[in-house]
């Protein structure tokens, strides 16, 4: 049987400097549900790349003094290190400046120009540089950009327009239609009720005053909004619009698109009124997440308060900065990056909690039984109920990871290892071991918590892959048909096994202080 497909997307980054730990959220997000969705059975596409053209990109190349192809170049092996170092396992990687791409973008304005839904009018009105929007004088916040609070530039120039107005009602009858195309729902609500209900201005989607950008084929002095570029990656990338289009007819439409919270009105609003025009089914669902913010606002270079995520993973490793960047911003809401916070989550959750769970069992059955021990289904109370709740953890995973609640996924995880380790507590092991006549006892609770670390060691795959197969080769386990995600239906899975015997601890506890000396002096 065919597999089914799952295509997400990332947002694609513009390459105006460093990549921080916001972006790197979106993308280790997107690629913790790749890897949900693999695990899942489907075929899943992850998509992440760079937004290459516009005058945010032309501005800093110049800043640096190199025409503006080199410097895009030179980010994008920065952007392709990255995520190879944060193990992100992304199918395709689409860079704006791509022939390709390029060549379609082309053709879609063309396309929308020859449908009559992009007119040439005039533009007058305020332009946004950092955040590549035009406002009108009623969108300004205090004669700022309503998005970023910068100082905008007054613009009056010939331009043409997207005709927005006319898919208003057909755009209001999907989001009808179709209720969970944008969660969390209190953003789907800003957005019918601020942006779409009240009347949709028709959008402008060419500038003169700068070069670097795709020129419109049939009037060169135009260069097509770097919205309208960026979003067509979703389908260029798979090759719409060209002979090698099978990658477009295997996953279009996507399945889901993650973005940011502040570029939701381009993916909710232009980009499904866009493949309207282009007579294209729309996205089956959008995520707009939440924000890393820090103690004092929001991260800027400005403020020098900006983290890095190679720094990060450089220090703590790549699997621990996965799971903090995960755990600290939940499903609707922001989250506040602190380093005392990622220390003290990595110290409790990952040293503590996960890590001493399995040393503290495999030293156990090292101890007690020389590392073997034998299949034991038990019907004792304690163990009856560690089985149900395991199952019913299990499917509150998935329900988070359907949901896309991310960090609760976490938690939920968690609750495992919580009560694995009350567990211990509880059986008392050690007493168990002083009675000859517990012996069997005693290897059944062992097997009962190797049991509860394998499904745990599947169950964070998707957050932490290098760690899982650590777990896996520690607690003995080759056989590949208990690692994968069905057979987490099964509590007494796991046959007779030996542990291996030299221990390496999964993550070694941090000296909090020491840390945030290292941090306050390492690069920023
Ligand atoms: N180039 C556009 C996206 C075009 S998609 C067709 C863009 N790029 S960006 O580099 O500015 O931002 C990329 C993503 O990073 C956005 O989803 C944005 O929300 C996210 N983040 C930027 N700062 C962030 C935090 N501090 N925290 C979490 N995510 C953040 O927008």
């Amino acid at each position: 049987m065919e597999k089914k497909t799952y295509y997400l997307t990332t947002p694609i980054y513009y390459p105006s400097g460093k990549f921080h730990i916001g972006t790197a959220y979106t993308t280790v997000l997107a690629d913790s549900i790749k890897r949900y969705k693999s695990l899942r059975g489907y075929d899943a596409f992850l998509l992440t790349g760079l937004d290459e053209h516009g005058q945010k990109i032309e501005n800093a190349s110049k800043e640096k003094n190199i025409d503006s192809q080199t410097y895009v170049d030179n980010m994008a092996k920065d952007a392709i290190d990255l995520w190879k170092l944060l193990d992100i396992s992304n199918d395709g990687f689409i860079r704006t400046t791509n022939l390709k791409h390029v060549k379609i973008v082309e053709k879609i304005f063309d396309e929308m120009l020859n449908k009559g839904d992009i007119y040439l009018g005039e533009y007058n009105g305020w332009y946004c540089v950092p955040c590549e929007t035009f406002f009108t004088e009623t969108q300004l916040v205090d004669g700022k950009c309503p998005d970023c609070g910068r100082v905008v530039k007054k613009t009056s120039e010939e331009a043409y327009f997207f005709n927005m107005k006319k898919y208003q009602s057909k755009l209001l009858e999907f989001y009808d239609a179709n209720p969970d195309f944008l969660i969390p729902t209190s953003r789907k609500n800003e957005i019918i009720n601020n942006f779409i209900k009240p009347g949709l201005e028709d959008l402008c989607v060419t500038r003169t005053s700068f070069n670097w950008g795709i020129k419109v084929l049939s009037d060169p002095k135009h260069v097509v909004y770097v919205w309208l570029d960026a979003l067509v990656n979703y389908i260029s990338a798979l090759g719409y619009g060209t002979d090698n289009d099978e990658l477009f007819k295997k996953y279009w439409p996507a399945d889901l698109h993650i973005v940011g919270k502040d570029i939701i009105r381009f993916h909710a609003i232009y980009w499904p009124i866009f493949l309207m025009s282009l007579g294209l089914e729309l996205p089956k669902q959008i995520y707009a997440h939440g924000w890393y913010i820090m103690k004092d606002g929001k991260m800027s270079k400005s403020k020098g308060n900006t983290v890095y995520p190679d720094i990060l993973a450089n220090r703590y490793g790549v699997d621990a900065t996965r799971y903090l960047l995960l755990r600290e911003i939940s499903y609707d809401q922001d989250g506040l990056f602190s380093i005392e916070g990622f220390i003290d989550r990595f110290n409790n959750d990952l040293s503590n909690d996960l890590g001493n769970l399995v040393s503290r069992t495999l030293g156990m059955i090292n101890k007690y039984f020389e590392g073997f021990i034998k299949r034991s289904i038990s019907n004792e109370d304690i163990d009856k109920e560690m089985e149900t709740s395991v199952n019913d953890i299990v499917m509150l995973v998935e329900n988070d990871m359907d949901t896309i609640h991310i960090a609760n996924a976490l938690t939920d995880i968690w609750k495992i290892i919580d009560k694995s380790n009350k567990y211990i507590d509880t059986t008392e092991p050690w007493v168990l071991f002083k009675d000859e006549t517990s012996r069997e006892r005693l290897s059944s609770v062992m097997y009962h918590l190797l049991e509860n670390i394998r499904k745990v060691a599947i169950l964070i795959k998707p957050f932490m892959p290098t760690t899982s197969e650590k777990i896996f080769e520690q607690i003995g386990i080759v056989n590949s048909e208990h690692k994968n995600w069905t057979s987490l239906y099964d509590y007494y899975l796991l046959d007779d096994i030996k542990v291996i015997n030299k221990i390496e601890p999964l993550f070694m506890r941090l000296d909090k202080e020491e840390e945030i000396k290292y941090m306050m002096e390492s690069d920023k």
